[in-house]
């Protein structure tokens, strides 16, 4: 969406330290033992308390408050009982909510507790990409130069990007126009960035796979050829300056 009335900034703003408290608070709750499951219902829980939806569900009938997935998993993982964390593990939660009609996402991937699978650089490496691009976006700028810059810095480090799951305008709606903020250089893509938008920008930045495929269970996406992905998702509001982050409370 465009932000057009100061009333539009004030509740965009309130969504999204909503899904960024959550979000944030859910990465402190998890531990080894713990299910996906318990762990989703404790965002639920949190969302209900700030008159929040979830926007999965919402918006798309998704089984669960929020999107966890844990290793191979890559996104859409859904939060269920027999998923139970153990230390090492690569985990992302994902979450994005409504509130009194506008629309925030956020997500960001982490290892619970101990680096057993030496997944570090691969978390830190999405990380330090995100920000990156964060810095990088202006009003008029081509949405495939981020695209470029994403691509570029995951290749230098190492990485892949996966080219099917995308960033995408937020605010009115979970998934709105732009509709794909893709993390490689798509030549056809020739829209640009337009002042006071707001997008949700995430890395998927992958050590094998190029490609996420679905699981028979409907939802949950993993790598075409392996590996891991860590993802990061910040809601921003697009200013003239530097894109202001408006899920800065998840504290990625
Ligand atoms: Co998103
Ligand atoms: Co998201």
């Amino acid at each position: 969406m465009v932000i057009k009335t100061e009333e539009e900034l004030i509740k965009i703003k309130k969504v999204s330290e909503i899904v960024g408290i959550t979000l944030k608070k859910m990465q402190e709750y998890a531990k080894p033992g713990m299910s996906a499951k318990e762990l989703d219902e404790y965002g639920g829980k949190l969302l209900k308390e700030f008159g929040a939806q979830s926007a999965p569900r919402l918006a798309y009938n998704f089984p669960g408050n929020t999107c966890i997935c844990i290793n191979k998993e890559v996104a859409h993982g859904i939060p269920t009982e027999n998923k139970i964390f153990q230390e090492g593990d690569l985990i992302n939660i994902d979450v994005s909510a409504e509130y009194q009609g506008f629309w925030a996402d956020n997500g960001a991937s982490f290892i619970l507790g101990k680096d057993l699978q030496n997944l570090s650089p691969l978390v830190e490496t999405s990380k330090r990409i995100l920000h990156m691009a964060i810095q990088r976006i202006r009003p008029g700028m081509k949405i495939n130069e981020i695209g470029k810059l994403i691509e570029t810095e995951a290749k230098k480090a190492g990485y892949r990007v996966i080219r099917n799951l995308v960033g995408h305008g937020v605010g009115n709606s979970l998934h709105e126009p732009p509709r794909e903020i893709p993390n490689f250089y798509d030549r056809l893509n020739t829209q640009r960035f337009a002042k006071n938008s707001v997008i949700a920008l995430e890395t998927f930045i992958s050590t094998h796979s190029n490609y996420a495929k679905e699981l028979n269970d409907g939802w949950t996406l993993v790598g075409d050829l392996g590996g891991f992905v860590a993802q990061h998702e910040h809601t921003l509001l697009i200013t003239d300056k530097q894109p202001e982050i408006l899920t800065y409370m998840n504290g990625i």
